[in-house]
């Protein structure tokens, strides 16, 4: 079908900045540089600075840094990682191959981790948070930091939907997501905010040992220099030419973020105030989105989705049922799940919110009158 909105358009970003990226392309590869050179080095340097950290270490996917930064910061059996279930299943599968277990909080409206819960679901076999920065909006990190301080606990942050959303600490100090903990694990796949041309990922740290294990571990867990193999590991390196490809795109990340804050603004105010639908403005001015998903919630969910594709607007549902009930928790035991109420079968909020979102179409390409054009949709779907 001929969308008139597309979901994503990635083929309109490489048009855009079509000489550019084969002028990156040539410059590699004429020179050979195929495997860690530095184009890889270069982005790693510019990727730690503009998240505020002292190292970057590119890998090949969002998942790939989730297994390496949890195994480099020592999570392994018998240990607990607290996150939530309201995420993409690697978050929580990351746990179980470092050979943890995940304990699953609910979440609250801003779709994060409700912090409300997080003393609760802490046992003594506890040894790590894991905060989800969903949609480009960070996790109240002020709580989280204190309870994790207070507590002896690892904070490892999942940022893959988060580069570049910040929050102003009590201190006055804005800060970025991935520079909060001992590592931070970001996706660079290409349908996110800075996204390569395929998987792609980095985890950021300012520790120097979990920087130097994380190095080894991402390539066979060898050391280049003195050939020598310090952990059983996989092949998780990021390619030269990926980096390379990503730097460039790196140059426009400011201003595509910006406008993906305007874009956010246009559809804030074209739905807003509308009974059936809630909008993801929060209204806490210390956090600053990047609205890397526009997740609005919505009455008779399915229909309006069947309708706007009617329409020619192409939407996605992420996600439409709770990642405990997915067939890989079928076969075993279903994790701990905590809620308000307690320990609970499922997590009330976690569980609404599947049937209720839907991700509206969100790239700087999208044009002021497309993004009216849905939301005219929006409206009429409603209206009929
Ligand atoms: C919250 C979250 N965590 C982890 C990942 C995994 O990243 P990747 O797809 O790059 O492996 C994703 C990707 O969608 C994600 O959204």
């Amino acid at each position: 079908m001929e969308y008139k909105v597309r979901f994503a358009n990635p083929a309109k970003q490489y048009a855009d900045h079509r000489e550019e990226f084969i002028k990156a392309f040539d410059d590699t590869l004429s020179r050979g540089a195929i495997v860690n050179k530095e184009e890889l080095w270069k982005f790693e340097e510019d990727f730690a600075k503009f998240v505020g950290v002292q190292y970057a270490i590119g890998v090949n996917s969002g998942t790939s840094a989730l297994d390496v930064a949890l195994q480099a910061a020592g999570v392994g059996q018998g240990d607990e990682v607290i996150t939530v279930a309201h995420t993409f299943i690697a978050s929580i599968s990351s746990i179980y191959l470092a050979g943890a277990t995940p304990v699953l909080v609910d979440v609250g409206e801003d779709f994060n981790m409700d912090v409300r819960l997080l003393e609760k679901a802490i046992t003594p076999k506890t040894k790590a948070i894991m905060p989800v920065h969903l949609n480009g909006r960070l996790c109240d990190m002020e709580v989280i930091m204190d309870i994790a301080k207070r507590k002896g606990l690892m904070i490892i942050e999942d940022a893959a939907q988060s580069l570049g959303a910040s929050m102003k600490m009590a201190d006055g100090n804005a800060k970025s997501a991935g520079s909060f903990g001992v590592a931070g694990c970001f996706s660079l796949y290409w349908a996110k905010a800075l996204g390569g041309f395929g998987g792609s990922g980095m985890i950021t740290t300012n520790d120097p040992a979990i920087a130097e294990k994380a190095k080894l571990m991402r390539y066979n867990g060898e050391n280049r220099e003195d050939r020598h193999f310090y952990y059983h590991a996989h092949n998780f390196l990021m390619d030269n030419l990926q980096a390379a490809l990503l730097q460039v795109k790196f140059r426009y990340f400011p201003q595509w973020l910006q406008r993906r804050k305007e874009i956010a603004e246009l559809y804030h105010q074209g739905l807003e105030g509308m009974a059936q639908v809630q909008v993801p403005r929060f209204g806490d001015p210390r956090f600053s989105d990047i609205y890397t998903n526009y997740v609005i919630r919505a009455e008779r969910r399915d229909e309006l989705a069947k309708f706007l594709q009617e329409q020619g607007v192409e939407t996605m549902i992420s996600w439409g049922i709770p990642t405990y009930k997915e067939p890989v928790f079928q076969q075993g035991e279903i994790p701990r799940l905590v809620s308000a109420g307690g320990d609970a079968r499922e997590l009330p909020e976690t569980e609404k919110i599947c049937r209720e979102v839907l991700s509206l179409p969100m790239y700087p390409e999208l044009t002021g009158e497309q993004v009216q054009y849905a939301i005219e949709q929006v409206r009429g779907f409603y209206a009929q």
